[in-house]
């Protein structure tokens, strides 16, 4: 069973492939979340995996507080990966993740990050199209790489790109980042919407709701995975006054999909 946590796709595609690779099922966390659904039951060797993006050096809290409520049940010890998918560092992404794991009688025998284009618009542009062809075909090949040690079960396996002050990014900026930069305030929508409601179906959160033909954020807090800002058709949505300015990133593998049931 792969669980995965996905806003633009880079998340989500990498889980499809391993699910292909490994022949396990694939759940979506956000869903999962939505629908109270945290018992789930392994099949007799079957593998146990999560794969989510980095959100400022550390695991989605959405990806947390899921494992935090998981009520697994196993015959024996699955087998247990994690792959985070990030733009450039995931400092002590994964020691959160196998902290997480280990709160719940779990443990993490592999883990890994991939390189794969940033989608955190709210901060900064997108890559050049060519930069984001290239990381999109590396990871390509490093996913075989990763799909090679999870078929071959190799323990204590960890391939992470800490980057430079890991520590500290994670254990003083995240938790600054998850207090001012996860507010829902500054999101706003330009006269360019459609009312297409692409945005309420996206989000992994619940947090917005059309009023009439224009979206409406719910929560004074969100899970901040973009998707409602990158989906939507008309990037009419904006977070503070930057992002007006600024492309929009969805992986290829959604791209092609215009609603969420197309997504699944
Ligand atoms: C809120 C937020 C914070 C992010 N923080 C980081 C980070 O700390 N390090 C990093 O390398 N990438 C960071 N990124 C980029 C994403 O981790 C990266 O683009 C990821 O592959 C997106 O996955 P998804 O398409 O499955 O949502 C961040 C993106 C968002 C939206
Ligand atoms: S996705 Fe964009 S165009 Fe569609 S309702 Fe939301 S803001 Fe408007
Ligand atoms: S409001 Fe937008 S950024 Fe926040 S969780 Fe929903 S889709 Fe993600």
């Amino acid at each position: 069973m792969i669980f995965y946590f996905s806003g633009t796709g880079n998340s989500y595609a990498a889980a499809k492939t391993l699910a292909a690779g490994l022949g396990e099922p694939l759940t979506n966390i956000a869903e999962a979340i939505s629908q109270n659904a945290f018992a789930y039951t392994l099949k007799p060797g079957e593998k146990l995996g999560f794969v989510f993006p980095v959100y400022a050096w550390a695991p989605p809290r959405a990806v947390t507080d899921f494992i935090k409520k998981l009520e697994l049940y196993f015959p024996q010890d699955p087998y247990t990966f994690a792959v985070c998918t990030c733009g450039g560092s995931a400092g002590e992404t994964m020691s959160v993740l196998e902290s997480a794991l280990e709160n719940n009688g779990l443990s993490l025998d592999s883990g890994f990050s991939l390189l794969m284009p940033d989608n955190y618009v709210a901060g900064f542009d997108v890559e050049p199209k060519k930069v984001q062809q290239e990381k999109l075909l590396h990871a390509k090949e490093i996913l075989q790489l990763i799909l090679r040690a999870i078929k071959l079960e190799r323990k204590k396996f960890f391939r992470v790109k800490r980057g430079k002050a890991a520590k500290f990014l994670t254990s003083v900026v995240n938790p600054g980042f998850c207090h001012f930069a996860t507010r829902t305030k500054p999101f706003y929508v330009t006269k360019g919407c459609i009312g297409c409601g692409l945005c309420e179906s996206v989000c992994t959160d619940n947090c917005i709701s059309m009023a009439g033909k224009r979206p409406v954020w719910t929560k004074s807090r969100c899970n901040m995975c973009l998707a409602c800002l990158n989906h939507c058709p008309t990037a009419s949505i904006q977070y503070g006054k930057k992002t007006e300015k600024r492309g929009r990133y969805l992986h290829p593998s959604y791209e092609k999909n215009s609603t969420k049931e197309d997504l699944k």
